[in-house]
């Protein structure tokens, strides 16, 4: 009997999760979602919405543009999520795109075109104490606008903050006094620090907007949106190259890391995509680093080889890969690519999943073209830019369901698995409202019990 009435309450809870799951439609064709995966749009009418993070109880907070940070509860169970409760956190206009959280919660960074701002945070009154201290400062360019910040969970006290280009080929960034086209890194309880005193993890990087530490080992990577409007020899070869890159940096806590201020070649060397559109191309490869000066290029194809650091893997010109986020356990990095204006034929606007092996390097070879697999797209592309979600920051809430963010559409989605299942499911669950009760077999017959159950009402 307890059985009995046990089963019929599940059955009405399922019942009632089915009818009461939020369903937001969208101006534009419904995305197309990998088999294996569900997705969920769960939010609406933000504005420019970029980085985005969870605090410590489970909030959403997000960067608007023009806004600030602002925070949402998140309920429901599966995919099944609400997003509610709206608050601003910060209300700053200039705050544009990234965002972090120390470890224990208490500490929110964000940055802006000019300077990396702390807080004071409070995650049970969702509000910052303070107007914010300046950290890092003197980034202002006409160029590139994101200051991506990435807060180290291995190696404690470590902010690295990466900043782009200020024109598409930046003459300037190859001197690395210029401070662009660069990652460095900062310790972040300092205050007032100029942008160029911080040490060079990295440079010669066009625009490396995204920024992850694989949590297995430490492994820093970043994601490069590579130039525009590219020539060789007096050609034109923008379609299908340079392509973007996805760069390897070695572990912050390795005191001999021999990557620590590697040049990655922008402005001089670019990754190649599309050999046989590159001419001259000699013994070049795919992942191979070319040269664009002016004078020979092929010439110069040796140094891009032998002086400066290729890319561990490259992605097809012009997705533009703009976040980088790993699971747990650093088997999969997700990549959310915003696309761009400079190719005919749109390509990327979705997000992607790279796989990586347990020695903390991607399964495929540099060489790869495949190493993307996407699993949330436009189903659409022609009308993109125009008419598409663009793909911007990725946060993984703590029952290992994946979010992102359209700043173009100023929307929000939640990934999934299919049946609503954690897409990290090793990530710690919350005690409440954790994974829907209903999934696998048990999910299949209560379904059909409330089935039955509806039919009998
Ligand atoms: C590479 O370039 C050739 C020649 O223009 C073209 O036919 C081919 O589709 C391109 N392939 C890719 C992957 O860009
Ligand atoms: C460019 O350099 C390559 C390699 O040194 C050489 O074989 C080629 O003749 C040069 N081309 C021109 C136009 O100078
Ligand atoms: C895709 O979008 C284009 C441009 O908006 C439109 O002309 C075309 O009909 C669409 N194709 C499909 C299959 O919906």
């Amino acid at each position: 009997m307890l059985n009995k009435i046990l089963l019929a309450t599940a059955a009405l809870q399922a019942h009632v999760l089915a009818q009461s799951c939020p369903s937001l439609t969208a101006q534009y064709p419904a995305p197309s979602v990998a088999s294996d995966y569900e997705a969920r749009l769960v939010a609406q009418n933000l504005d420019k919405p970029r980085g985005l993070i969870f605090d410590n109880n489970n909030n959403l907070l997000v960067v608007e543009r023009e806004v600030g940070v602002t925070a949402f509860k998140v309920e429901g169970a599966g995919s099944c999520v609400t997003l509610k409760d709206k608050k601003t956190v910060v209300s700053d206009g200039t705050l544009n795109h990234g965002i972090e959280l120390s470890e224990d919660g208490k500490t929110l960074y964000a940055s802006s075109r000019e300077s990396v701002l702390k807080y004071n945070y409070d995650s049970t009154k969702l509000s910052v104490s303070d107007n914010g201290q300046v950290i890092v400062k003197g980034m202002t360019t006409d160029g590139q606008v994101t200051r991506t910040l990435l807060l180290s969970r291995k190696s404690k006290n470590t902010l690295l903050v990466s900043r782009g280009s200020d024109e598409n080929i930046d003459l300037s960034t190859v001197d690395v006094n210029s401070g662009q086209s660069q990652i460095r890194i900062f310790d972040p309880s300092k205050n007032d620090i100029s942008y160029t005193t911080g040490t060079t993890l990295g440079w010669g990087l066009r625009n490396a907007v995204g920024l992850a530490e694989n949590p297995t080992d430490g492994g820093i990577w970043s994601a490069e949106n590579n130039a525009d409007n590219i020539e060789r020899d007096g050609f034109s070869i923008h379609e299908n190259n340079p392509a973007e890159e996805l760069n390897y940096h070695g572990k912050l806590e390795d005191a001999k890391n021999s990557l620590l201020d590697a040049n990655y070649g922008y402005p001089l060397c670019y990754g190649a995509w599309n050999i046989s559109e590159i001419s001259s191309a000699g013994q070049l490869q795919i992942g191979d680093q070319f040269a664009i000066a002016e004078e020979n290029a092929t010439r110069q194809d040796a140094f891009c080889n032998d002086a400066r650091q290729k890319p561990r893997l490259v992605f097809q010109p012009h997705t533009s890969p703009i976040d980088i986020k790993f699971d747990t356990k650093g088997e999969n990095l997700y990549v959310s690519l915003r696309g761009s204006w400079n190719r005919n034929d749109p390509v990327g606007y979705s997000v992607s999943v790279i796989s990586f092996s347990a020695n903390g390097e991607p399964t495929k070879p540099s060489s790869s073209t495949t190493a993307l697999t996407p699993i949330f797209s436009n189903s659409n592309t022609t009308a993109c830019p125009g008419n598409c979600f663009r793909p911007a920051g990725l946060a993984w809430d703590r029952n290992g369901r994946l979010y992102v963010s359209s700043d173009a559409t100023g929307e929000i989605y939640v990934i999934t698995k299919s049946g609503g299942d954690a897409l990290d499911a090793t990530r710690p669950k919350a005690s409440a409202a954790s994974k829907s009760p209903v999934s696998g077999v048990v999910g299949v017959v209560v379904a059909a019990l409330a089935m039955a159950f509806a039919y009998l009402l």
